[in-house]
């Protein structure tokens, strides 16, 4: 079998397709010399200045996602306006945080770390709304110092704020479990009744009247339902769903509701069998759905949150390997060994997922080899491609990873004390490092040794 590498779909300059439908980033090309480029710069290059395993973030296909989100809010949603948060959980740190800043959008944190990075990255407080089921006492005084608007997601939250708020009146959103099932991993399901996120819709009243009694800024409801979702169903009933507690709460506690976030939760193409829609399309179910139950309700036209991440950033990174050692089972299969694994991407071994891949040194050669690229971990399930359709790899290769921009540098662990990996973002041939790589030093830096266990 003779197949041309099936995963790289170079697309001409300026290409605007959604990029949760692209498997590879927008800026994808080949060199003459056949290797993998990404925001014109040689992929091989770039391993070959920062090292292996490598990140790499276009900074087009970022932008690019922030701005569809933009422009169908703008187009859609004429009636009030609109806000898109980055949901930073998906890939926090400095400079996606800026670049999406710049973009226009706000940002989603749910920790006093993700809430720090932000903040270095020069958005303002005002900017970031605070999420989480568990928020600690200093988490939630940290993020009322800096401002955030508060979503409370159960009676600690609330709890907490009437004990930290003080006279600072909080702005505060009040995170609701909306009972829509979706198809999706069980673990990133959300928006079932059976979820530790958001209260309980039988709570709602006795939420609402202990919210309305506080001196607090109480802006809207929160919904969000899970994550990698390809129907659009379940986003469209989302509004009708909140709608409830949303006029309730103005008209029976008067509160000041203006604003309703839907969540995030829009999936994206790892490999071709996927396809999700687009994020234009995404967002004309959710004003859909929207348009049916508002227009009549009376109410004013709320601002409209959600809060995208896999979206936006998970498309705009790929992760460079260097192919070391294989391992052939007669019969059975060929693994082919990289010098990252589950440490730089868990999702693999935590959730069954598949991604794409090809060589960056030979990404024009013929695609006619099945293989099992494992990771270097202790740990079988250390797999991050099964049955990989690759030009036969051999030792030194670069391998890359496609769609790796979510919720991989954000869940890399140090699992077999290795080293985070580097990442640079690219953009117009330039590239610039953005997370320094570890060194074995750093892995200490964090140890300590009694003075009773020495020598
Ligand atoms: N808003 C809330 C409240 C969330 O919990 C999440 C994701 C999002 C927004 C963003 O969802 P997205 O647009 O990225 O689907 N680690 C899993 C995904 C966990 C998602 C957690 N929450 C994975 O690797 O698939």
């Amino acid at each position: 079998m003779t197949t041309v590498s099936p995963a790289l779909s170079v697309l001409p300059a300026g290409d605007r397709r959604a990029p949760n439908q692209q498997i590879w980033p927008l800026t994808a090309a080949t060199t003459p010399s056949g290797h993998l480029a990404i925001g014109g710069c040689d992929v091989v290059d770039l391993v070959a200045r920062f090292g292996s395993p490598l990140y790499i973030l276009d900074e087009a296909t970022l932008r690019t996602a922030c701005q569809q989100y933009r422009a169908a809010l703008t187009r859609l949603y004429p009636q009030a306006p609109h806000r898109i948060l980055y949901a930073s959980k998906a890939w926090s740190c400095l400079a996606v945080c800026a670049i999406v800043a710049r973009e226009g959008l706000y940002i989603d944190a749910v920790s006093a770390g993700e809430i720090l990075t932000a903040i270095e990255a020069g958005v303002p407080g005002d900017r970031i709304y605070f999420h989480g089921n568990n928020k600690s006492p200093e988490e939630l005084r940290y993020g009322l110092e800096w401002g955030v608007t508060v979503v409370a997601d159960n009676w600690h939250d609330l709890h907490g704020l009437q004990a930290w708020g003080g006279d600072r009146r909080p702005r505060v959103m009040l995170r609701v479990t909306p009972g829509i099932e979706c198809h999706t991993h069980e673990y990133i399901r959300t928006g079932h009744l059976d979820s530790k996120f958001g209260f309980d819709p039988n709570e709602m009243p006795a939420v609402l009247a202990f919210a309305s009694q506080q001196n607090w800024e109480v802006v809207g409801l929160h919904a969000h339902i899970g994550s990698q979702i390809f129907e659009l169903q379940a986003h469209r009933d989302i509004v009708a769903a909140l709608l409830p507690w949303y006029r309730e709460g103005r008209e029976t506690y008067n509160l000041p509701f203006t604003e309703l976030n839907v969540g995030g939760g829009l999936g994206i193409r790892y490999t071709e069998t996927d396809d999700p829609p687009t994020i234009a399309d995404w967002v004309e179910a959710v004003v859909a759905g929207m348009g049916e139950v508002w227009a009549g309700s009376g109410l004013p036209w709320p601002t409209l949150l959600c809060e995208p991440g896999r979206s936006l950033i998970g498309p705009a990174c790929v992760t460079a390997y260097t192919v070391g050692s294989q391992k052939t089972v007669p019969g059975i299969r060929t693994y082919v060994a990289v010098d990252g694994g589950m440490s730089d991407n868990p999702r693999p071994i935590t959730y069954q997922s598949r991604y794409s891949s090809l060589l960056a040194n030979r990404a024009t050669a013929a695609a006619d080899t099945v293989v099992t690229v494992a990771g270097k971990h202790c740990e079988s399930g250390d797999v991050l491609l099964r049955d990989a359709l690759l030009p036969a790899p051999t030792s030194g290769d670069i391998l890359v990873v496609a769609s790796t921009g979510a919720y991989n540098a954000s869940m890399a662990s140090h699992y077999n004390r290795l080293p985070k990996i580097a990442a640079v973002v690219v953009a117009d041939g330039e590239a610039n490092l953005i997370l320094r790589r570890e060194t074995p030093s750093d892995l200490l830096r964090q140890d300590c040794l009694p003075d009773r266990l020495r020598g």
